[in-house]
């Protein structure tokens, strides 16, 4: 068995570098935005990384290459210690099985003229797992585990509220028992008065199955209240890392502390 070390990240970036070709440019001096310049980062099975910074600084770029969605331009991007670029089919599926994204805005992630019972069917069904009835009693379980009624099966996804759909994709991503969920500015979309309780779930759902986590936010103390250690990022570099409560007693950087003097979540604004 070629098995990996428990101690090897599930995920695992080297001076990873994502340049786009921005518009503004000509045909032969395209302008290239470096969206990720040089990043080292990993994450492994029972840890939440958060992933923190200001509008354009990489972040979703990031999520995308975790996720498979986005070819670095240079670097090593190593799921359990293998270059993905040169995975087989079969590790390339075992890779979309254990790495899953929930996306900002539900509303446009998920399929609206499916039910709630066929998107949450759809990944059982693609990854050829299960009888029909065992992919059945899965959505069930995957229902309550999200905590919405099992009668929001039948129905699409324009019928729940935004925190209920976002749900419904939280559902989606651990339908093939995931070991990293990739949850990128996963509130944000979301009104104020369920953002508490959507992370409330997120949270609850590491810990209950042990999942890893890499989660984005623009806002520092979203990000705190998940995570146990904390990235931030500011122009596709990572310019400070630590615990949670290393980066916010004693940030060493000025645009962390800017981050940090940011107005107050509204999460905790008391
Ligand atoms: N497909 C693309 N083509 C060209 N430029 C891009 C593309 N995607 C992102 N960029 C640029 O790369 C940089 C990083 O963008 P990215 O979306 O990763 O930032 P972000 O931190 O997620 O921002 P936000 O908080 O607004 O979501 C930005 O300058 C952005 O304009
Ligand atoms: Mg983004």
């Amino acid at each position: 068995m070629n098995q990996a070390q428990p101690s090897t990240p599930v995920l695992e970036l080297r001076d990873l570098e994502v340049h786009h070709r921005a518009r503004g440019g000509s045909l032969f001096r395209p302008t290239i935005v470096k969206a990720v310049d040089g990043v080292d980062f990993s994450v492994r099975r029972g840890e939440t990384v958060g992933i923190v910074g200001e509008s354009g600084s990489g972040k979703s770029t990031l999520a995308n290459v975790l996720v498979g969605l986005q070819e670095p331009t240079a670097g090593t991007f190593l799921f359990r210690g293998r270059a993905v670029k040169r995975l087989d089919g079969r590790a390339r599926r075992e890779f979309g099985r254990t790495v899953s994204v929930v996306f900002q805005d539900p509303a446009t992630a998920l399929n609206p003229r499916m039910t709630i019972q066929d998107i949450l069917l759809d990944p059982l069904v693609v990854h050829g797992i299960g009888t029909e009835a065992a992919r059945l009693a899965r959505v069930k379980e995957l229902l309550s585990l999200v905590g919405l009624p099992q009668s929001a099966a039948e129905v699409t996804p324009s019928n729940v509220s935004g925190g209920q759909r976002q749900r419904v994709a939280i559902a989606r991503a651990l339908a093939l028992e995931p070991e990293i969920i990739i949850a990128d500015e996963p509130t944000s979309a979301l009104d104020v008065s369920v953002r508490a309780q959507v992370l409330n779930l997120l949270n609850d759902l590491k810990r209950q199955l042990g999942l890893g986590m890499v989660f984005i936010s623009h806002d520092i103390q979203t990000v705190r209240y998940v995570s146990d250690r904390i990235c931030v990022v500011y122009k596709g570099r990572i310019v400070e890392e630590g615990s949670a409560a290393e980066v916010f007693d004693s940030a060493t950087n000025d645009y962390t502390r800017k981050l940090l003097g940011a107005a107050p979540s509204l999460l905790h604004a008391s």
